[in-house]
């Protein structure tokens, strides 16, 4: 049996997931407040977003010091009070490890501006090269990589904002401290790591301008990055733990590297090539219709190319970096509760871990925010002004925001009807979605077929049935806006279809329509099993002993 194949991980936003001390920002004892609910759920493994010390330029992922918290967030006896009554539940802590750049507020970096060169040597400063930039590479915010520093006539390079200067991993002095962190938090008895854009890690040798794209090429599963990964983990004695990596623009013969057991690298891996399916020309920033033939295509090779090498894939759709999928790949009003759960049906019938992403299980749409004030992310931010500087006006960067900005996951999470949603008792750091009316787990807990009630069902059926946790995946030919594929383990077959369209459609095979009907997104059973319904998922399970 393959280790956490039937683990389901919860993500909480720590600042979005429950405020307890009415300030309007989620916090650790809010977190533990709410562990009760995560247990009943049926959770294993919560994955907590930082809450380490910082400027918050990009909401914790620029950690200024890794063993301390933010004090917006709590102190560090909450958090070990977390771990223990979350322990007592059943549920181990994941924390995550942003190890491929700090803050610039990082005592490390603000030595290396000081001009130690010991410290200077665990970034990546260079020269200039003709006067500019060292490269032409691109932040992934926006805006060159590269940021000059006056005082010491060198820029160094940041992939994200310019306040998260890039760790330079070729330095043991960088990989032992960080190796150290890791050391302090499994001390505490965390029970797991998530690693930020952790193929990022490794830079090239050389250093040149990106004729074709922004640089990614070049530095994205770099040339020692599994070296480097290798050593963390075996220095760290977490070969066994339950560990996943964020992979950014990778491919799948990467991904089978990082996550085959004999590697002994990583538990598993988060690609994101299925979240690109609605970017116009792979451009993040260009809205189109979501291909769902691109998404099926890639969920398949995913899917059956992990599984024949041995590699293991973290299955998820949301994300605090993703707008919601119910709201992208389904419909977040009339089908809101059967496109819920459909989506949710596609995500955990894979072969893999999955992930929960807060506010997934009652079906949160999309934050619906119509004015740029009410952005918060820096990425948002910055886009916005790009995209007014090249020449869209206001309306139209707005409505690309609405559907692509990073809020959209991140607004506060609907636990009660009223005003603050039982978040918080007052306007919280990021306002609500717009459109909330019957999406609070108050409400979903009392309605027998909610989206909560059927995700709950997921996560419960994953554990009892092998066939789910342990089975071999094909995908099926159905037709196109539609979805397919069979488990397969010791004589029993589990097959699920998913309609991603707001129209019937009819499927052919008679085979998929035999056996047992296990889940359906619809409460009403089908009438004719030779149709999809609008948003329908459905599993079966057939025995064929
Ligand atoms: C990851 C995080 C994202 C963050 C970025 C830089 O992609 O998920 O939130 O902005 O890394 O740390
Ligand atoms: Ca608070």
């Amino acid at each position: 049996m393959r280790s956490y194949s039937k683990s389901c991980v919860y993500q909480i936003y720590v600042k979005s997931f429950a405020d307890s001390n009415k300030d309007g920002i989620g916090d650790i004892p809010g977190i533990i407040g709410k562990l009760d609910y995560l247990a009943d759920l049926g959770v294993d493994y919560l994955w907590l977003t930082p809450f380490f010390t910082s400027p918050m330029n990009d909401n914790g992922y620029d950690v200024a010091d890794y063993r301390r918290i933010n004090p917006c967030f709590g102190t560090m006896e909450d958090v070990e009070r977390l771990i223990a009554e979350a322990k007592k539940r059943g549920i181990l802590l994941m924390f995550d490890m942003v190890f491929n750049h700090t803050s610039t507020e990082h005592e490390w970096f603000r030595r290396a501006l000081a001009g130690e060169k010991e410290y200077q040597d665990y970034y990546i400063f260079k020269d200039p090269v003709d006067g500019k930039e060292p490269t032409n590479w691109q932040s992934k915010f926006g805006g060159s990589a590269w940021e000059f520093v006056p005082s010491l006539g060198k820029y160094y390079l940041h992939l994200f904002d310019r306040t998260q200067a890039d760790l330079n991993w070729e330095n043991p002095k960088v990989r032992e401290e960080l190796k150290q962190v890791i050391r302090f938090w499994k001390d505490k008895g965390v029970g797991g790591f998530r690693f930020d854009v952790v193929n990022l890690i490794s830079k090239p040798a050389v250093w040149e301008d990106d004729t074709i794209g922004d640089g990614r090429r070049f530095y994205t599963d770099g040339p020692h990055v599994h070296e480097y990964l290798k050593e963390l983990v075996a220095d760290t004695g977490i070969a066994d733990m339950m560990t996943v990596g964020e992979m950014s623009s990778t491919s799948v013969e990467q991904c089978i590297r990082y996550t085959r057991p004999s590697e002994r690298e990583l538990a598993m891996a988060f690609s994101f090539h299925h979240l690109k399916v609605d970017y116009k020309d792979g451009d993040k920033w260009s809205l189109m219709e979501p291909d769902f033939k691109q998404l099926r295509d890639l969920f398949a090779t995913w899917q059956e190319q992990m599984q024949d090498a041995d590699g293991w894939n973290a299955l998820f759709f949301n994300n605090h970096d993703q707008p919601r999928a119910i709201s992208r790949f389904g419909d977040d009003d009339t089908y809101r509760r059967e496109s819920g759960k459909m989506l949710g049906l596609l995500i955990h019938g894979m072969r893999g871990t999955p992930y929960i992403y807060q506010g997934e299980e009652i079906g949160t749409p999309n934050a619906g925010f119509t004015t740029i004030d009410e952005y918060r992310d820096v990425e948002s931010l910055n886009y916005y002004e790009i995209l007014r500087a090249n020449g869209k006006s206001e309306a139209e960067a707005l409505e690309i925001l609405a559907e692509r900005s990073r809020d959209n996951g991140r607004t506060p999470m609907l636990w009660t009807e009223e005003e603050y949603a039982g978040f918080s008792e007052r306007e919280p750091w990021l306002a609500f979605p717009r459109n909330r009316k019957g999406i609070s787990v108050e409400e979903q807990m009392q309605q027998e077929d909610s989206i909560l009630a059927f995700y709950r069902k997921l996560i419960q059926l994953r554990k009892e049935l092998a066939v789910l946790s342990e089975g071999d995946i094909r995908f099926l030919d159905t037709p196109e806006g539609t979805i397919g594929y069979e488990r397969r383990f010791e004589g029993q077959r589990l097959i699920v279809l998913c309609n991603l369209c707001d129209r019937a459609i009819a499927i052919p095979s008679e085979e998929w329509q035999q056996g047992e009907l296990l889940l359906d997104s619809y409460e009403q059973p089908p009438t004719d099993v030779t149709m999809l319904r609008p948003y329908e998922g459905r599993a079966r399970v057939q025995n064929e002993k």
